[in-house]
C-alpha cells in the first residue's frame, strides 16, 4: 500500500492567519494544499480568487492544486496559471470542451485535472485520459466544506482507480473525508484525499493529520 497523501482544504482554514494555519499542516507533514475556488454560479457559494493563490504562492513551497467550481473554466485557466498553481482543475459539468482545456493547462506546464460530482457520468472519464494528470473524485455536492460524505461515491473511486491503472493518472476524493470515513476511501485504491473540516476542525490539527495518516487501524 502506497503512503496516504492528504491534501488540506484551505477553505476550512482561518483566513485572517493563514500562514499559521499553512505552516502548521506543513509541520505535520503535508507538501501538497487543496484551494476552493467557487464563483456563485457552478456552487452557491463564494471564495476567492487568483490574488489570494498569489499570495499563498508567496509563503509556500507546497504544491497547489486549485479547484475551480466556476462556469467557463477556459476564460480562467491561465489567470489561476499565473498566480501559481502547480494542479488545476476544472469541472467536468462545466467546461465547454474537456479536451481544449485539458491540452491548454497542460500546454501551460501545470497538471491538468478534472473534478467530477456525485451522480455524473464518471465512465466518460476514461475518453480524456491522454492529456489527463488528476481526477478528483467529489464525493459530497460542492459548494461548502463540512458535507457529509456520500457512500455511493466508493464504487467511483474503485472503478476510476481500477481502470486508469496503467497510466500516471493520480485519483484525488474531495468532500466530507474525516476519522470516519477515511479508511473506506483509502481502501477505494484512491491516492490522494481533500480533507478540510476534518483536519481543520480539530483542537490539535497535528495530532488529527497522524490520525488520518495511520494506515493500520
Ligand atoms: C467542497 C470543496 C471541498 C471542501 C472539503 O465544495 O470542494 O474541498 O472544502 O471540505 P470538507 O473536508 O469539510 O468536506
Ligand atoms: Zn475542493
Amino acid at each position: 500500500m502506497n503512503k496516504r497523501i492528504i491534501s488540506p482544504s484551505l477553505l476550512s482554514a482561518n483566513f485572517t492567519r493563514l500562514t499559521q494555519e499553512i505552516k502548521i499542516v506543513e509541520d505535520a507533514g503535508v507538501d501538497r494544499l487543496h484551494l476552493d475556488i467557487m464563483d456563485g454560479h457552478f456552487v452557491p457559494n463564494l471564495t476567492f480568487g487568483p490574488f489570494i493563490i498569489k499570495d499563498i504562492r508567496k509563503i509556500t513551497t507546497s504544491h497547489l492544486e486549485t479547484h475551480l467550481m466556476i462556469t467557463k473554466p477556459h476564460e480562467y485557466i491561465d489567470d489561476y496559471i499565473d498566480a501559481g498553481s502547480d494542479t488545476l482543475i476544472f469541472h467536468f459539468e462545466a467546461s465547454t470542451d474537456i479536451d481544449r482545456d485539458l491540452k491548454h493547462i497542460q500546454g501551460r506546464g501545470v497538471k491538468s485535472g478534472i473534478a467530477i460530482n456525485p451522480g455524473s457520468d464518471y465512465k466518460k472519464l476514461l475518453e480524456y485520459t491522454d492529456n489527463l494528470d488528476y481526477i478528483l473524485i467529489m464525493s459530497v455536492f460542492p459548494g461548502f466544506g463540512g458535507q457529509s460524505f456520500i457512500k455511493s461515491t466508493l464504487d467511483v473511486m474503485k472503478f476510476l482507480k481500477e481502470n486508469t491503472l496503467d497510466s500516471d493518472i493520480l485519483i484525488g476524493v474531495d468532500g466530507g473525508v474525516n476519522l470516519s470515513t477515511i479508511d473506506q476511501v483509502y481502501d477505494t485504491g484512491i491516492d490522494i484525499t481533500i480533507v478540510g473540516s476534518g483536519l481543520y476542525g480539530a483542537d490539535n490539527i497535528k495530532k488529527r493529520y497522524n490520525e488520518l495518516m495511520l494506515d493500520d487501524r
